[in-house]
């Protein structure tokens, strides 16, 4: 039987002057997936902060399993039955896999783990199918093996309540489809899943009812029978949206001289005797699933990792190949992980974005803050970054806004070379079109772009040309004109079309 979980009635929630969350009313119910979409900035982190604790809220009324609660915090919220996954991941680094998943239970005071709670690890891991090592330390994972760990963490606590605020953001295909049946079995269990996601084809085939958020309020919750991704859009914008890929300008004619050479790039992290080129004016997409070596090549080429191997740009050896010395020749990186590498979250928008570049915004060494809060300006209005005011400070924004902000950073000295590793990951579908449509003005500009995505679509639509990678090799480089994403797909597997062994969808498609 399903019965009420949380009941949320008329909650308001302002940060200073800013309304954010308008006269929620909504129910979660037991034994239920329930998904919360919207655009960036539309209030569904806040709302599932305000659920599990971690915001309070400034009116109305919020009721747990039947009983109003009082003082809220993440820890009573847990003591209640509710646990959250949050879309800015919040492990220690320093500790080790299984210590972040039992960290502040009980058993787990002193940092030790004891001999049953490594059994509890591996059945836990087990029923999700992660394949995590509880020893690792979780500085050194990637961000998907982290983002596991973090759903662990939550399933460890035996929460009747899980929220998930984009769980399978930085998730395979495959291993998205395996979070789906952790989530199915918790709600078969009785559980409630509340999942905050923007991939709509994720919402379909898991929720059992959906919210829609817009601008702090709620558009319309119910069933998901009825519901297909183009509704989903409309409720979410407000109009239909564009979702078609951007035309790509021609690319260079096949004389014109490369701007961006790698030759026999060779590397600890597992990249072997790499070559690639790339002309001005031409979108390169690096193809292949995750742990193809996508990752450790951009990083490589910008100096982010050493390597071993020529790089040439515009002809001209670099060899001194360190982030401060790209930025100097002309590069760009956006790297996978903004958390990470990307911003510094207590400063404004302004400095977080001007930082690499202060020789563009300075003169004879003094910054000019005009220039700079000019550009700054340009960059807001460019990806329409919410909230738009250039001193707001980064930690606030809403995860999608940040990202934007991550992206004007790198790109914010008009770059030679540009290399975008997964750009449109956790932002919404109408930022995700200016996103594409900024990454062929890129190229109409005449810079040489290397595209990274694990969606196989967004980087066959949106390439001239692309690199199938496999273990850190290159295997063969296509036409993305005529490449189908089964083609790819068939291909990146090694699997003969018509063969017996279906291919494992492993990218995301
Ligand atoms: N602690 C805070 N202080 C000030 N403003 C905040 C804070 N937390 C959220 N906001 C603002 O509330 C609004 C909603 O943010 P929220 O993170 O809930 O959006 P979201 O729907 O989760 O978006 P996204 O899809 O980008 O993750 C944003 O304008 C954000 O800047
Ligand atoms: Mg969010």
């Amino acid at each position: 039987m399903s019965e009420e979980a949380v009941r949320l009635a008329g909650i308001e929630k302002s940060f200073g002057s800013a309304k954010i969350l308008n006269d929620i009313s909504l129910t979660f119910m037991t034994g239920e997936v329930h998904a919360l979409i919207g655009e960036n900035g539309a209030g569904k982190s806040s709302l599932g902060k305000i659920v599990g604790g971690y915001y309070s809220f400034d009116a109305g009324t919020l009721t747990v399993f039947g009983k109003p609660v009082g003082q809220w915090t993440p820890r009573a919220a847990l003591t209640s039955g509710i646990a959250m996954i949050h879309q800015e991941l919040q492990l220690v680094p320093e500790l080790t896999v299984a210590q972040n998943v039992f960290l502040g239970m009980e058993a787990n005071r002193a940092g030790v783990l004891s001999g049953g709670e490594h059994e509890r690890f591996r059945a836990l891991d087990q029923r999700c199918g992660f394949g995590l090592d509880p020893g690792r330390i979780v500085a050194d994972l990637r961000i998907a093996e982290r983002q596991k760990v973090e759903i662990l963490r939550a399933i460890a606590r035996d929460a009747r309540v899980i929220i998930m605020d984009e769980p399978t953001s930085s998730l395979t295909a495959d291993e998205a489809e395996r979070l789906h049946h952790v989530i199915r079995w918790l709600r078969d269990d009785g559980r409630t899943v509340i999942y905050v996601t923007h991939f709509l084809d994720h919402v379909l085939a898991t929720a059992d009812r959906v919210t829609i958020m817009r601008d702090g309020r709620i558009v319309r919750t119910g069933g998901i029978a009825g519901e297909t991704k183009e509704s989903l859009i409309e409720a979410m914008l407000g109009e239909p949206a564009d979702v078609a890929f951007p035309p790509l300008p021609p690319p260079p004619p096949i004389e014109t001289k490369p701007l961006l050479e790698v030759i026999g790039l060779s590397s600890d992290t597992g990249l072997s005797d790499i070559s690639i080129d790339v002309r001005p004016g031409e979108i390169v997409g690096l193809i292949g699933l995750v742990g193809s070596g996508r990752s450790e090549l951009a990083r490589a080429i910008f100096g982010a990792d050493p390597s071993r191997g020529t790089v040439r740009i515009a002809g001209a050896d670099y060899a001194n190949r360190t982030p401060r010395n790209s930025v100097a020749h002309g590069l760009a990186f956006v790297p996978e992980d903004r958390r990470k590498q990307g911003l510094d979250l207590v400063q404004a928008v302004r400095p977080n974005m001007s930082l690499p570049h202060l020789g563009l915004v300075s003169r004879l060494g003094v910054l000019r803050p005009g220039e700079e809060r000019r550009r700054t300006a340009e960059m807001i209005r460019h990806f329409n970054i919410v909230p738009g005011q250039i001193d707001g400070e980064v930690a606030y924004y809403s995860g999608g806004n940040q990202q934007k902000v991550l992206l004007s950073k790198w790109v914010y000295g008009a770059p030679k070379v540009v290399i975008l590793d997964e750009p449109s990951r956790g932002v919404d579908i109408g930022a995700r079109r200016r996103i594409h449509d900024f990454v062929v003005e890129l190229a109409r500009g005449g810079a040489a772009v290397i595209l990274i995505s694990s969606e196989l679509e967004e980087v066959i639509s949106l390439s001239h040309r692309g690199y199938l990678m496999r273990e850190g090799r290159i295997i063969e480089c296509v036409d993305c004109r005529t490449l189908g994403v089964e083609d790819a797909l068939f291909r990146l597997f090694n699997v003969q079309r018509g063969a017996e062994a279906g291919p494992r969808t492993e990218v995301r498609s």
